[in-house]
């Protein structure tokens, strides 16, 4: 099933008087179940690629279309409530909320979003905690945990609602390899198990590698679209 399809999808940003085009005429598809990676030198318009696929950022033109869901007309509270519902985001710079801990953190999409009883959210969100090592810190505050135990957090925050697509946008950049081939292993299961589709923003071989498909983005614009994971 066809999860993400773009045609002709354009975002420019305005800098002062000067348009930026991040996304220049971008056309693809991304089936469900899929591990897509997004490679491309730093301001090539990955983030801002992930941001539109994330209903974050309306596309400038073009069409955009998510689970069956076009993106184009959504206004900015349905947009939310769509985010909410079907997709996880990793934000690149993690994007935790400083007065909650740890474990609210990863408990809040399932108390705003999608009303979990309280029961199944604390178990929830402690499979997650295990998951990536993080049940020894659940307690603590974002500003008292390191970078790599942020972005451990995020991954986890994202995860917990089971979305059916999860936008990660440089997701083990802080991670040691360690733990980031353990959080490779556990994003593939939730693929395997409940058919989730993975989007990446990365340089890190070690997703890139694992990735079934890997688009190139140069100055806006996808390049190439090609080959089929070693391992899949
Ligand atoms: N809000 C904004 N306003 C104006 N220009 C922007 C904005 N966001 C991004 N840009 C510009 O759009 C282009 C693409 O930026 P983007 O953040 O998508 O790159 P990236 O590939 O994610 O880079 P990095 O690897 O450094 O994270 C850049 O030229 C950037 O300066
Ligand atoms: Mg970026």
């Amino acid at each position: 099933m066809t999860l993400v399809t773009a045609r002709q999808l354009n975002k420019t940003y305005l800098s002062g008087e000067i348009p930026v085009h991040a996304i220049v005429d971008a056309d693809f598809t991304i089936a469900s179940a899929s591990f897509v990676s997004f490679v491309g030198p730093s301001g090539s318009g990955k983030s801002t690629l992930l941001n539109m696929i994330g209903c974050l950022d309306p596309p400038s033109s073009g069409s955009l279309e998510v689970a069956g869901q076009d993106l184009t007309t959504l206004g900015s509270r349905e947009a939310a409530r769509f985010r909410g519902k079907q997709i996880g985001f990793i934000f690149q710079d993690f994007n935790l909320i400083p007065v909650l801990t740890v474990f609210e953190n990863i408990e809040y999409p399932l108390q705003m979003v999608q009303n979990w009883p309280r029961a199944e959210r604390r178990q929830q969100v402690e499979a997650l905690l295990a998951a990536v090592d993080m049940a020894d810190q659940a307690g603590k505050f974002p500003h008292q945990i390191s970078g790599g135990q942020k972005q451990r957090v995020a991954i986890a925050r994202a995860l917990v609602s089971r979305p059916q697509l999860v936008l990660a946008d440089e997701p083990t950049a802080n991670l040691d390899r360690e733990t980031a081939l353990k959080i490779i292993t556990l994003m593939k299961s939730m693929r395997d198990d409940s058919g989730t589709s993975f989007i990446f923003s990365t340089h890190d071989p070690k997703i890139v590698d694992n990735a079934e498909t890997i688009y190139t983005l140069e100055d806006g614009r996808v390049k190439t679209a090609h080959r089929e994971a070693k391992d899949a």
